[in-house]
């Protein structure tokens, strides 16, 4: 198992994404029988799990996690494909730290996300390069930890009381990326950019959506908004700035987030690529062409493209 991650020989790299597996502990057979034939269509070079990567408010205990990670890495380490995660909200509902959740994945050989770093929120956040054939860091991958719902931003203060009737209603309860996060990203950002002697383009993962998704919705044609659109962003209860710390640093090229059960909606904002990531699982409610995962195809000369795939897409699923 690669413990980095490298462009291939023709200067390709995917990247698959899959969010809300959301099972457990009873797993519905379909999510790992379509899972693992969705990581045998695409043949990932590296795979990021989106967060809600289990059930918490269902499973509980270590050994039930233990189980579950048992079940769905398999397809992922069988075909000796890295992978990461960043946690979502329900992975908070676990009876287990988070911190502890994090030791288990980290059992795994396979799983990149180990080193997490500290003093910062959230537990599951990493930054990942993938390096070119020179040795140096043609792309990186962040992953950014969204936490739970209802945060004490401010010390002593409940988030709820920003939640003001009137506003915008893709702004919700949940946690979101916070400055220090954020800070931690622009200090790697510049040390890779240092190393490789330029900007190093990059992907950032997130389970809760930044609050510019909405202008996907709100501007479609300006945006090239595709995908299933119906649903309600329920972004972060405060727009943090995100997307404003990626689009002033100028390397990430896409911002990809979970969460949405109901919505694969993708489209440009700024020169950024914002998406969604459908749902993995069977057990969360959701629409029979969300459920999937999203590709993303990354060139070494600066190309890059995305896309959702359907689980009904792939041979030998039935569409049923
Ligand atoms: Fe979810």
């Amino acid at each position: 198992m690669a413990e980095t991650l490298k462009f291939r020989h023709d200067g390709s790299f995917r990247i698959l994404m899959v969010s809300d597996i959301q099972e457990g502990p009873s797993i519905d057979p379909r999510a790992p029988e379509c899972y693992r034939k969705l990581v045998e269509h695409t043949r990932p070079d590296f795979i990021i799990w989106g967060g809600d990567n289990i059930d918490g408010r269902k499973a509980k205990t270590a050994d039930e996690l233990r189980a579950h990670l048992s079940v769905f890495a398999a397809p992922a380490e069988e075909a000796g494909i890295p992978w990461a995660f960043v946690f979502g909200n329900h992975d908070y509902d676990m009876d287990i730290s988070p911190a502890e959740q994090a030791s288990i994945y980290a059992e795994h050989p396979g799983c990149l996300s180990r080193d997490l770093p500290e003093g910062i929120h959230g537990t599951s956040n990493f930054a990942i390069p993938v390096y070119g054939p020179d040795g140096r860091p043609a792309y990186a991958v962040y992953g950014f930890d969204t936490a739970h719902k209802h945060p004490e931003i401010r010390p002593g203060r409940s988030s709820n009381e920003l939640l003001l009737p009137g506003l915008p209603d893709h702004v919700r309860k949940w946690d979101t990326v916070r400055f220090d996060q954020l800070a931690w990203y622009v200090d790697i950002s510049r040390r890779l950019e240092r190393e490789a002697g330029a900007p190093v383009r990059a992907l950032a993962v997130m389970h809760v959506p930044p609050y510019e998704l909405q202008y996907l919705k709100d501007a479609p044609e300006l945006c090239s908004t595709k995908g299933e659109t119906s649903q309600r962003i329920q972004a972060g209860v405060l727009n943090t700035g995100i997307f404003a710390t990626m689009y002033e640093r100028g390397d990430v090229e896409c911002i990809a987030a979970g969460h949405l059960h109901e919505s694969t909606i993708e489209g440009e904002y700024g020169g950024i690529r914002l998406c969604l990531d459908g749902c993995a699982g069977f057990s969360p409610k959701s629409l029979p062409h969300c459920r999937g995962g999203r590709v993303f195809d990354i060139t070494l000369e600066g190309g890059f493209s995305t896309g959702f795939i359907p689980y009904l897409s792939l041979p030998g699923i039935d569409p049923a």
